[in-house]
């Protein structure tokens, strides 16, 4: 028996990067997945590689609507979400001085507002299952630089530094009220991907950027979306059972 057999799970996201790895571990580990996007294209392709145990949910996670009519199609379709993964994520490189106010509310309303609406829809969905079922689980994307702040990236940095206690708060209301949900934020360092490459520096050049975000980690590489993804199906298993309300790095040890 796979480890996630029988569990319902939405990923945010979904059809991105680290979103693609994620669904596809997830189903791999034997769960049902709601592969949720704005990017129908992506989502649909990648639900239907999922076979039977995939699903495309079109979702813009800035709208409490859609958010409503995500999470009633997978429950119509499976039944309650036992895993969320608040996943869809916004990144534009600009410092303080070169931020606009647009900019800032954009990466607020997807990064934070997404994951907000994600944890009230999630919570409410995962309180009606059985009592005797596996916890329910909420993992949010924050980022290691929800931990540190980098100059490039002032509402990304804060948006993810958000993130981690907004999954704290959750996660104690949660046990408060006995409703048996877990939940715990991701922080990835600095992954192989569309949103790691926007980080490189005019006149440099992809490997020399590698090289150097390489060389600020203890495992000495980028990483890979399956590293993120493999932490992510771990901590929404029952051997995460004792895991909650926590912080959990993938990201080779950049913030020690
Ligand atoms: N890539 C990294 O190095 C890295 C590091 C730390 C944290 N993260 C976080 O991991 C998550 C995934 O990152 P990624 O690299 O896969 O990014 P990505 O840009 O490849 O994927 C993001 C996905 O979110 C979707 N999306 C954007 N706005 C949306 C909205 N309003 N509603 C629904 N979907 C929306 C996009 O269509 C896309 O499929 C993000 O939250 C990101 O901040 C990534």
């Amino acid at each position: 028996m796979a480890r996630l057999d029988g569990r319902i799970a939405l990923v945010s996201g979904g059809a991105g990067v680290l979103g693609q790895a994620i669904c596809a571990r997830l189903a791999a580990d034997g769960a049902r997945v709601a592969v949720a996007d704005i990017d129908e294209a992506k989502g649909r392709a990648l639900a239907s590689s999922l076979g039977a145990n995939g699903l495309f949910v079109a979702l813009d996670v800035t709208s409490e609507d859609a958010w409503r009519a995500a999470m009633e199609t997978v429950t119509k379709t499976w039944g309650p979400p036992d895993i969320l993964v608040n996943n869809a994520g916004y990144l534009k490189p600009a410092n303080i001085e070169q931020a606009t106010l647009a900019d800032w509310r954009k990466t607020m309303q997807i990064n934070g507002d997404g994951t907000f609406l994600g944890c009230k829809f999630a919570v409410a969905a995962m309180k009606a299952r059985p009592k005797s079922a596996s916890s329910g689980v909420i993992i949010n994307l924050s980022s290691a630089m929800g931990i540190r702040g980098r100059a490039p990236h002032p509402a990304y940095t804060a948006s993810k530094a958000a993130i981690r206690l907004l999954t704290q708060s959750v996660a104690k209301h949660c046990a408060a009220e006995g409703y048996n949900i877990r939940a715990v934020a991701v922080m990835p360092g600095a992954i192989d991907s569309d949103m790691l490459r926007l980080n490189i520096p005019a006149g440099s050049t992809k490997d020399d950027y590698y090289a150097q975000v390489s060389g600020l980690n203890l495992v000495g590489r980028v990483g890979k979306p399956a590293d993120v993804a493999n932490a992510i199906a771990f901590l929404a298993s029952d051997e995460a059972g004792f895991i909650s309300g926590t912080d959990f790095p993938v990201d080779g040890g950049s913030t020690v």
